[in-house]
């Protein structure tokens, strides 16, 4: 067994080559220990029979560590990882063990998450892994058989897919893929086709995904309108609910994390003008530890791209236990948040490739608005040709975001000017401020600038000290009752020096010296959808004047399965 390992990224490694025909690899996301070469994965057990890689975090792992330590084993890294390959290791060297024994019983000792896969000096050409909490999946194509956390990881020769279960064991050969349950007993896989990956993963002429990404966004959510709207009309099926519960629903909570949870935040807002249901919206990482008391008739909303996000999987099971349906709006097919929901619903916006996401956001809203509207109709809060102009309102969100697309020219020379700052401050009311969290963390993120958004009636009960000669301060203006609200308090922070740009759906008034990004005619109810896109932009040309990896920003990780 050959172990080669680099900090950095993936072109750090291409310089060295492997040969063989059976291997491992990981891109590490650092929970235990620095990022180094010491702490990157695969780990080799002390004695050099096992190597192991590992999505996921060991909690008892200090535990199993001293014990280890006790009989002899010794360790290079601060990982929780190379515990597993030393008690492997140690379990193997007991009479009678074989790898089969040694997994069964790894999962009855574990404690944590984990995706492993797992390689044996006694076993050259056999890889097995073993999986809970973390995703897993196992394809065979022709001549060989591959082990992914995900789908979209696997080579384009894998023809046939299984996505493996919490307590299951793979044995795998580029002969044969054998699953076993806790048990040791083989169980009769049920491969799924791999589902067809197109130009998806091409950046056609554009320089990064992000980019590219940002450009999808009409056809993204277009598609998803059609999704969620077949025969362009509401229906209660696509939501996996019956008219009869949705007359009894009670109270709507959208649970997710980053993006997706400022997602939600807007979508409670929107559930409750349109359909008068109260609805709120909860971090997942908070929800899955706090106290919340919840209405009988309570529909959780998971929001999730990966579908992976640990914190949020995590919310699913809690809000199943405490009786609530779950619905789950899910951009990646067969995911582990898909699977747990009572019902998925599977946004179309394709497979998102950078770190930062947009057009999946732009989904997750739209399908979001089809619930409200939905719940509206159900519980007749809303008069019929109400109903029907935002249907109508709705589907012009499309062409919306293509004309903002259009705006670049002006945003670049907001960011040409703005690039060097170290902070801006983001302000604006209601659902503006909703949206601006989103815009706050997308300049943060990429750009590596300190991004704030701050509901603008708070700017003078502290953040105001903050403001700076020539500090940018960014108001969202897309509520016209409230919008001289917030106007005032952007000319407070001018007197104060800051530079004001505006995204708005109405000129300002005469007078005040500012930068506006000019938004089409959107509803005020649905502004999120178009109001995001130049603050998108923003952050894409922030980053490019700043040179950061803009696809791929420094500590982050484009599925987050660790909580
Ligand atoms: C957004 O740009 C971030 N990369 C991040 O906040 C992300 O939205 C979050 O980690 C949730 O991911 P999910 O949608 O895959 O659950």
């Amino acid at each position: 067994m050959q172990v080669c390992k680099q900090k950095g990224d993936l072109t750090c490694l291409q310089q060295q080559s492997l040969q063989g025909c059976c291997g491992m690899g990981h891109t590490r996301w650092a929970t235990h220990g620095m990022a180094s070469v010491v702490n990157a994965h695969p780990h080799v057990s002390c004695g050099g029979k096992v190597v192991v890689v590992h999505n996921g975090i060991i909690e008892n792992y200090q535990q199993l560590k001293a014990e280890l330590q006790q009989k002899g084993c010794t360790f290079a890294s601060q990982t929780d990882t190379e515990v597993v390959a030393n008690w492997l290791e140690y379990t193997l060297q007991q009479n009678q063990q074989n790898m089969h024994n040694a997994l069964q019983q790894f999962m009855r000792v574990a404690q944590g998450s984990y995706a492993l896969v797992v390689w044996f000096a006694g076993a050259l050409h056999t890889l097995y892994a073993v999986k809970k909490d973390s995703p897993l999946v196992v394809g065979q194509g022709p001549q060989e058989a591959m082990l992914a956390s995900d789908i979209s990881a696997l080579s384009s020769s894998i023809q046939r897919v299984y996505v493996m279960q919490n307590f299951e064991y793979a044995c795998v050969t580029n002969q044969h893929i054998k699953i076993y349950n806790q048990k040791g007993k083989a169980i009769k896989i049920k491969y799924m086709p791999k589902p067809l990956q197109n130009t998806f993963f091409h950046k056609h002429n554009y320089t990064h995904y992000l980019e590219k990404e940002i450009y999808e966004q009409p056809q993204a959510v277009e598609k998803t309108l059609a999704y969620m709207l077949p025969k362009q009309k509401l229906t209660v099926s696509t939501l996996g609910l019956t008219r009869a519960y949705c007359k009894q629903v009670q109270h709507v909570l959208f649970l997710g994390c980053g993006s997706a949870y400022h997602v939600g935040v807007t979508l409670a807002q929107v559930v409750q003008q349109i359909a008068g249901v109260s609805a709120q919206a909860v971090c997942a990482s908070e929800f899955r530890y706090g106290t919340f008391v919840l209405p009988k008739h309570t529909v959780v909303v998971a929001i999730s791209q990966s579908g992976e996000t640990a914190d949020t999987l995590a919310s699913v099971v809690k809000a199943k236990q405490m009786g609530c349906f779950t619905l789950g709006v899910v951009n990646a097919m067969h995911s582990s948040i898909s699977r747990e929901v009572h019902h998925a619903i599977y946004t179309q916006a394709g497979p998102e490739i950078s770190v930062a996401t947009t057009k999946a956001y732009s989904a997750q809203l739209v399908v979001g608005y089809v619930l409200a509207l939905v719940l509206a109709r159900e519980k007749r809060a809303l008069h019929c040709k109400n109903l029907q102009t935002l249907l109508t309102e709705l589907k012009k969100i499309p062409s919306y975001i293509a004309q903002v697309l259009q705006q670049r020219q002006t945003i670049q020379h907001i960011a040409k000017q703005y690039f060097q700052q170290s902070q801006m401050f983001l302000v604006g009311r209601a659902l503006d401020y909703a949206t601006l969290l989103e815009g706050a963390l997308k300049i943060k993120e990429v750009s590596y600038i300190h991004a704030e958004a701050y509901p603008s009636g708070e700017l003078k009960h502290g953040p105001i000290s903050l403001i700076e000669p020539n500090t940018l301060l960014l108001a969202c203006l897309t509520q016209p009752d409230i919008a001289e609200k917030t106007i005032s308090n952007m000319v407070e922070a001018q007197s104060r020096g800051a530079q004001l740009v505006a995204i708005t759906t109405s000129p300002l008034p005469q007078g005040i010296k500012h930068v506006s990004i000019l938004l089409p005619p959107v509803l005020p109810l649905f502004s999120a959808s178009v109001a995001i896109v130049p603050m998108q932009l923003l952050s894409y040309e922030l980053s490019l004047c700043k040179g950061t990896n803009i696809d791929k920003p420094r500590n982050l990780a484009k599925s987050v399965t660790v909580e």
